[in-house]
């Protein structure tokens, strides 16, 4: 079967892709799938920071060019199993054409696992290949600059129908934010999940070990657990019994 490709992405930077790309990964692959995290950040790759994987200096941008094979690039983060294609950190930002994102995607497409989760950088990338993906994974944080980005990124994905999920990230249950409920009134697709804001983050980052792999009785990885059971369910429709087959497909019918 053809690996589900989650792209995650926001037109605004800092809501907390790089830390959800990864922790999706840490726990897809502690549910035993085959997972490939790579990191399509072209101008400030950061996935190797939080896996301790920083000195790499081959990896997404030599899969774009087409100079090396996919194999080649992907490496194994000893500590958790996932598979990994590094930014490469030295290398100077670049802009990946439309053609480009098709043929990686495509090549993404060809491989054997069953997850990849492409970490992106905020901005145009979020309209590249929007059909060749299975799903854009939106991230916001639960304020009005980072939720209206994200209405924006949903007119964009709905022009190309594209399918789309989203996760809120940073909830600290002020009253000041932005609640689940209301975003829910406006967003049509599925929230994923509501993360809080933890300091385990910055600790697993400070740490080079995903914040899933430093602790899974913290808050934040808790909510990375629910939000991960979300893909385990959806899209594995053989682990199912038969007979419950259309629950769950009513369940998840907008994926
Ligand atoms: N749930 C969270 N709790 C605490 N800090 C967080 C959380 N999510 C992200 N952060 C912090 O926010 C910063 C930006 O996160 P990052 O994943 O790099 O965002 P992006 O990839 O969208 O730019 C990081 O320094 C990280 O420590
Ligand atoms: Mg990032």
């Amino acid at each position: 079967m053809e690996p589900y490709i989650i792209r995650v992405a926001s037109q605004k930077g800092g809501v907390g892709k790089t830390t959800i790309s990864t922790n999706l990964a840490v726990c897809l692959k502690d549910f035993g799938y085959k997972v490939l995290l790579v990191d399509c950040d072209t101008t400030n790759p950061s996935i190797g920071f939080h896996l301790g994987m920083e000195k790499s200096n081959i990896g997404y941008k030599q899969l774009v060019k087409g100079t090396s094979k996919l194999s080649e690039l992907c490496s194994v983060h000893a500590p958790t199993g996932i598979c990994v294609i590094p930014g490469s950190i030295n290398s100077k930002p670049f802009v990946i054409t439309e053609a480009e994102a098709r043929r990686v995607i495509k090549n993404l497409k060809a491989s054997n696992y069953d997850f990849v989760i492409l970490d992106t950088q905020p901005g145009y990338y979020i309209q590249t290949a929007v059909n060749e993906i299975d799903e854009t994974l939106l991230i916001t944080t639960p304020d009005m600059p980072s939720c209206s980005s994200i209405l924006r990124s949903v007119k964009l994905l709905d022009e190309q129908n594209a399918k789309h999920n989203l996760i809120i990230n940073r909830v600290k249950g002020k009253n000041y934010e932005i609640s689940k409920r209301e975003i829910e009134e406006t967003y049509e697709g599925k929230i994923v999940g509501a993360l809080p804001e933890s300091d385990i983050v910055p600790e697993s980052i400070a740490e080079h070990i995903p914040a899933y792999a430093l602790s899974r009785n913290d808050k934040f990885s808790k909510g990375i657990f629910l939000s991960s059971r979300f893909y385990k369910k959806s899209t594995s429709p053989g682990e199912v019994p038969s007979t419950k087959r259309s629950f769950w497909s009513r369940i998840f019918r907008r994926r």
